[in-house]
């Protein structure tokens, strides 16, 4: 299966886990577990803004920094430019937070309410190079109905 062929599947999945769930912890939590499944990415999760920080929260995969500040890392990053990163090399990003010395790859996706950054979907790779604009394409619209309220 192509990647674009294994979102294809599980959107409906996703979809129907979403329906009618007005809770976002819950909902990234089921998210986080179809997508580490589906793909076998080495860790998939989320981080929610509180203040001027990122907070963990549900994820898969080995254990993780529980706080990243504003602007820090990829994940602050992505908060700050309120769009989505890739990095093909974490090595080579300046800034990086190496949770895992096994990652290699990653691709940050914030979750938008009311043009506010209010969490972060964080896939991390243990290949390089995991990431491009398809992942971007889905991974965006799954964060999206994380966002909204009630489907
Ligand atoms: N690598 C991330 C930190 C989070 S872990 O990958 C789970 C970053 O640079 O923001």
């Amino acid at each position: 299966m192509t990647k674009q062929e294994t979102y294809k599947s599980i959107l409906p999945q996703i979809e129907a886990l979403m329906a009618g769930e007005t809770d976002m912890i819950a909902k990234m939590a089921n998210v986080a577990a179809v997508l580490h499944e589906a793909f076998g990415f080495w860790w998939t999760g989320f981080y929610r803004v509180e203040g001027q920080q990122l907070v963990l929260g549900p994820f898969q995969g080995p254990i993780a920094c529980t706080r990243i500040p504003y602007g820090k890392g990829v994940c602050g990053t992505a908060l700050k430019r309120a769009e989505t990163v890739i990095v093909p090399n974490v090595h080579e990003f300046a800034g990086h937070i190496a949770c895992s010395s096994a990652s290699n790859s990653e691709i940050v996706v914030p979750i938008m309410r009311n043009k506010q950054v209010i969490a972060v979907l964080d896939i991390d790779s243990t290949d390089f190079g995991t990431f491009d604009e398809t992942d971007q394409l889905y991974l965006e619209q799954i964060s999206q109905q994380i966002s909204v309220l009630v489907i």
